[in-house]
């Protein structure tokens, strides 16, 4: 098959890459590093000329509601509406647990996604998964305030990233589902827990105190909303396996 991955210079994006390259795919990569914008347009419609399925992991990195909101709506049409033009068959994007049951901020642009995907002309799929295991080592980075890194109060139940990418090119190479199976990690871990394991994993230091966040997101969080329900698929790869494999500090 000869598949469009939006974003597959990214975090999961470089993962589909790969692992579709190595199942025998052609790949075209869209992002801007690669001289295609699809928020602008610029370089897309010459870039999905005869593919046979695009597979979106695009990016942005906001908590702000309205902005993640404008980036995904605004992105996802602009793909569909060249999809539809090129006679691409099948849209997967991949979304995250719980975005329905705590559609706020960040979560609150994940759902507009899903929507204007579902009201679109083209062929889907969405895969919804909870946070990958780089997740520990993205929030101590981002949460920084000089040596403490606060930690918010979150159950998880992280996911290996290569399985995500997996699945995602498994279910590009199949019929549109509409939302498929919820995929998730082997079992439930504190956040606390897993920045504490990932920082000494990596020689880092700091003090990561717990605290609640504010508002019905925090809730969510605290309160298991953003864990997967019964019928979701299980990966194999557990947090602690995932850091072993990971370069020592
Ligand atoms: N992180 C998690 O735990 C998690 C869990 C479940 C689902 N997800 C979902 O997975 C998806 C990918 O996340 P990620 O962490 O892999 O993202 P990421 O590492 O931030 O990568 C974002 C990708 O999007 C590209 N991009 C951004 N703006 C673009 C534009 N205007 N035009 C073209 N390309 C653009 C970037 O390339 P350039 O900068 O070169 O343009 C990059 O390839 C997201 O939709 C996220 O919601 C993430």
């Amino acid at each position: 098959m000869d598949i469009a991955i939006a974003g597959g210079t990214g975090v999961v994006g470089a993962h589909v890459s790969r692992i579709a390259q190595q199942r025998g795919h052609a790949v075209r990569t869209l992002s801007r590093s690669n001289g295609v914008d699809v928020r602008s347009g610029v370089g897309l419609e010459g870039a999905l000329r005869g593919a046979d399925a695009v597979i979106d992991v695009l990016n942005i990195t906001t908590l702000n509601e309205k902005q993640a909101t404008k980036f995904f709506r605004t992105t996802t049409a602009a793909l569909l509406a060249a999809e539809d033009r090129a006679g691409v068959a099948h849209h997967i994007a991949l979304s995250i647990v719980g975005v329905d049951r705590a559609p706020h901020g960040y979560y609150g642009g994940k759902l507009a996604q899903e929507n204007e995907i579902s009201a679109g002309a083209v062929p889907w799929t969405v895969l919804r998964a909870t946070q990958f295991h780089e997740f520990a080592s993205q929030m101590y980075a981002r949460t920084s305030l000089g040596p403490v890194h606060p930690v918010v109060r979150m159950r998880t139940q992280p996911v290996a990233v290569t399985e995500v990418a997996t699945r995602l090119v498994e279910l590009a190479e199949g019929s549109a589902q509409g939302r498929s199976r919820d995929l998730a990690g082997p079992r439930e871990e504190d956040l606390a827990d897993m920045m504490r394991a990932w920082a000494r994993h990596a020689g880092r230091g700091g003090w990561m105190p717990r605290i609640p966040m504010p508002g019905e997101f925090g809730r969510a969080m605290r309160d298991g909303l953003l864990l997967p329900g019964p019928d979701a698929q299980r990966g194999s790869e557990t947090f602690a396996q995932w850091l072993s494999a990971q370069p020592e500090g």
